[in-house]
């Protein structure tokens, strides 16, 4: 049976599967009940001088039959009382110990970092969580991706936070920033635990056709929000894995954005992530799928003969390079499976208008099925992507494997396109049909 326990940054959890700092965590009602479910911790709504919300407060994207493909909020942190949050946390610490709960927080003035730092540890909170995330309303005020964007100031605040912090300090970024591993740095820099990303991707989700108001609408008007869920999930990936590569950067961290089954926990796991944080897809489907995304992650785990998470994490970062360490001799072409096809042409279109015009019609227009003009074919996965069918396009490789040349060594060779018009340039080997036959017209000579 494999092992799921996992320490992160010195707190120890029970699973890396924690639900991230929002509406799931907002009262310990709802913690208890995350716990019972299965759920390893918790960052709880994060506490700060209480806010005071608007409605409504949520937009999406319904992406075809996709609901909340993207989610979009411009809520605040939390609303309660800091006292009333501290005393939950206290109570459910107590039924609950070796389950992870982190107090999130924000605030302005360092005296009352310090002072929420004292209270959330009396509390017993088994660590900490910066919010420099929030891109909507808490930023207006300096605070939230305000700090998270300004990598001084970031690590000025977490400094602040570490001269009274007994528990492990994680500092939670913001990808509205160029590049995150100079926040990431700035967080080390300032003395933290760990980091935890992605907070919310600043956005506007929709304006209303027939009121021109954006959504969500506050009684006519709208302000951008956060933008979440299974639309973020690659941006999140990417910014983990590039803290995760960071040559200098040392710290443990908690992967967040657009995480809904145990694949994409999985997923952030191998690019570097310790503990998975949720938020979207419990708002949408509640804390049951923890238990499709426990047994998933067991099933995986026993698959591959990994005895704990440590066997894993982060053991896609050695595939993950540059562009210019890529082959530039792997060569693969489309195949269709006949006895698949259900004749839609899908592929055909997409390679005809957006792409290489590498797929060819049967004269018989009883005969559906594509073919692939092989000699055409730059191995571009387009047609596979649109094709409905499951498995009916693969991708076939053509060269031998023996003779790997990347951009770097032709760099290093002096082999690579320099003029405009260079004899060498990588499409002058493509096929493009004459202009004058996109009209039906003979070849112009
Ligand atoms: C309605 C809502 C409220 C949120 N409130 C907070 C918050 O108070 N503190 C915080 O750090 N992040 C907050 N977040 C961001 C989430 O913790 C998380 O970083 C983000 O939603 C990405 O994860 P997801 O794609 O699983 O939703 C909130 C997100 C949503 C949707
Ligand atoms: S998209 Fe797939 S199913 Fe449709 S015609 Fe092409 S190969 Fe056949
Ligand atoms: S892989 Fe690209 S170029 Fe080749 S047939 Fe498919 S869409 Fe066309």
């Amino acid at each position: 049976m494999p092992d799921l326990k996992v320490n992160f940054a010195g707190i120890e959890s029970p699973n890396p599967l924690w639900l991230a700092s929002a509406p799931p965590t907002n009262c310990g009602y709802q913690v208890m009940r995350a716990f019972d479910a299965g759920w390893g911790g918790v960052v709880w709504k994060t506490l700060a001088v209480p806010v005071i919300n608007v409605s409504s407060r949520y937009g999406a994207v319904n992406y075809r039959d996709t609901r909340m493909a993207g989610f979009n909020n411009i809520e605040l942190v939390s609303d309660r009382p800091v006292s009333d949050n501290l005393r939950e946390i206290e109570q459910v610490k107590k039924y609950f110990p070796k389950h992870a709960i982190i107090a999130s927080m924000m605030f302005g003035p360092r005296e009352e970092w310090h002072q929420a730092v004292i209270d959330a540890q009396n509390a017993g909170a088994d660590g900490l969580e910066l919010n420099f995330g929030c891109p909507h309303g808490m930023n207006e005020r300096g605070m939230g991706s305000a700090v998270g964007q300004n990598p001084k100031a970031l690590a000025t605040i977490t400094s602040w936070v570490m001269e009274k912090a007994k528990v492990p300090v994680i500092v939670k970024l913001t990808p509205n920033i160029t590049d995150i591993t100079e926040a990431a740095m700035a967080a080390q820099e300032g003395g933290a635990d760990a980091i935890s990303l992605i907070n919310t991707i600043q956005s506007l989700v929709g304006i209303d056709l027939d009121t021109f108001a954006p959504l969500p609408i506050v009684d006519g008007m709208g302000t951008n929000g956060g933008y979440c869920g299974p639309a973020v999930k690659p941006i999140a990936l990417n910014m983990v894995k590039n803290c995760a590569q960071h040559k200098d950067f040392k710290l443990p961290i908690s992967g967040i954005g657009g995480v809904e089954n145990w694949r994409d926990a999985v997923e952030f796991m191998l690019v570097g992530a310790r503990t998975v944080q949720v938020c979207t897809a419990v708002m949408h489907y509640g804390f049951g799928i923890i238990r499709e995304i426990l047994s998933g992650l067991e099933q995986f785990m026993r698959d591959r003969g990994f005895a704990s998470v440590d066997d894993f994490i982060g053991k896609a970062l050695p595939n993950i390079t540059t562009w210019e360490n890529l082959n530039l001799n792997y060569r693969i072409i489309a195949q269709i499976e006949r006895d698949r096809c259900i004749g839609c042409q899908l592929c055909y279109t997409a390679c005809e208008d957006g792409a290489h015009q590498a797929i060819g019609l049967a004269d018989d227009p009883d005969d559906r099925v594509p073919f692939i003009k092989d000699e055409n074919c730059v191995g571009c996965n387009l047609c596979a992507l649109v094709c409905p069918v499951e498995g009916c396009i693969t991708m076939k490789r053509t060269d031998e494997g023996t003779n790997k040349e990347t951009w770097k060594q032709r760099m290093a060779a002096g082999t690579i396109p320099e003029t405009f018009d260079d004899s060498r340039a990588g499409g002058l080997a493509h096929h493009v049909p004459d202009p004058a036959e996109a009209l039906g017209k003979p070849k112009q000579s």
